[in-house]
């Protein structure tokens, strides 16, 4: 035991006012710190914002191009990415446990590209992922589709599950080929999830109004990516959507399928977390010699 701690002149700071602890995510200074914490490891604190690499794809629609051998092509560029969002089968089973950056697990799915893909459960359990240390799970949320109220369910049920063990839903708005991407739907469906208790919430972009969408979302919105397009139009989409509000990208395809997967990897990070213009970004990280990540080293 200390022996007795007489000293007269401890000094308690009086006129320093204590840090009161606020956090740097839109709509999240009520969580628990634990949550704040996983929030923490998939957004980064300095700038808000998060490059997240999404390769689940396999889930519905199996070896996905630029996904067949995720060991060989996403391992080495998974340090580039602030989070990686992934499936529990590919974590366990390819990705090394010495990874040290955010992970965000897959936790609805059961259809596949065969059948109707609103027709979604729950596929992980909370407790599973705590067990995998993870920062978040995602559920994909089909409003407007067939199975809008199931996919509705699922999410609140994981929301419900996540307080308990502090692990933040990413509520993913799926758009249906009959549903139009533009600021009406993606507003209705964002702020739904919001509303439901998603503590983030993924979307695609639209040319139009979506600075509206995000001003709308109580909580941080991440872009999804879609369909590949040629480099520069997919930085500078992923730049339009932080400037419009976006607290980050989360891209898969238009990463993976790249003709340098690091090298783009590079470049978006540069125009979410630097808002670098898109073109300086594709020149710096495609046309250096840096270009295949082995000059370099990750953040
Ligand atoms: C999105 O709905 C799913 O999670 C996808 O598997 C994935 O996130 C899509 O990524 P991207 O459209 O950028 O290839």
């Amino acid at each position: 035991m200390p022996e007795v701690d007489l000293q007269p002149n401890k000094e308690f700071f009086e006129n320093v006012p204590p840090d009161n602890q606020g956090f740097f995510l839109r709509g999240s200074a009520g969580y628990d710190w634990g949550m704040k914490n996983r929030l923490a490891r998939i957004f980064r604190p300095d700038t808000g914002r998060t490059v997240m690499l999404a390769i689940d794809h396999g889930y519905f629609q199996g070896p996905t191009t630029g996904l067949e051998r995720v060991d060989v092509t996403v391992v080495p560029m998974a340090p580039y990415a602030d989070a990686l969002m992934l499936t529990r089968g590919i974590l366990r089973s390819t990705i090394p446990a010495t990874h040290r950056g955010g992970l965000v697990v897959r936790a609805s799915g059961g259809p596949s590209i065969l059948k109707e893909l609103s027709d979604e459960r729950i596929a992980l359990s909370m407790e599973d992922a705590a067990r995998l240390n993870v920062h978040g799970v995602a559920v994909q949320v089909f409003v407007g589709g067939e199975h809008e109220t199931q996919s509705i369910e699922n999410m609140t049920r994981l929301v419900d599950a996540g307080y308990r063990f502090g692990i933040p839903v990413v509520g993913v708005t799926a758009v249906g080929k009959e549903l139009v991407r533009d600021e009406r739907y993606l507003g209705l469906a964002t702020r739904m999830c919001a509303e439901l208790g998603a503590q983030v919430v993924k979307t695609y972009y639209c040319e139009k109004g979506f600075a509206r969408v995000t001003a709308g979302c109580p909580v941080p919105v991440v872009m999804a990516g879609g369909k590949k397009l040629p480099e520069l139009e997919a930085l500078t989409m992923a730049y339009r959507a932080v400037q419009e509000g976006a607290a980050g990208v989360d891209m898969g395809r238009n990463i993976f399928q790249s003709k340098s997967p690091i090298a783009m990897i590079k470049a978006v990070g540069k125009v979410v977390h630097e808002a670098m213009k898109p073109a300086e970004a594709f020149e710096i990280c495609f046309q250096s010699r840096d270009v295949d990540g082995s000059m370099s080293s990750p953040r």
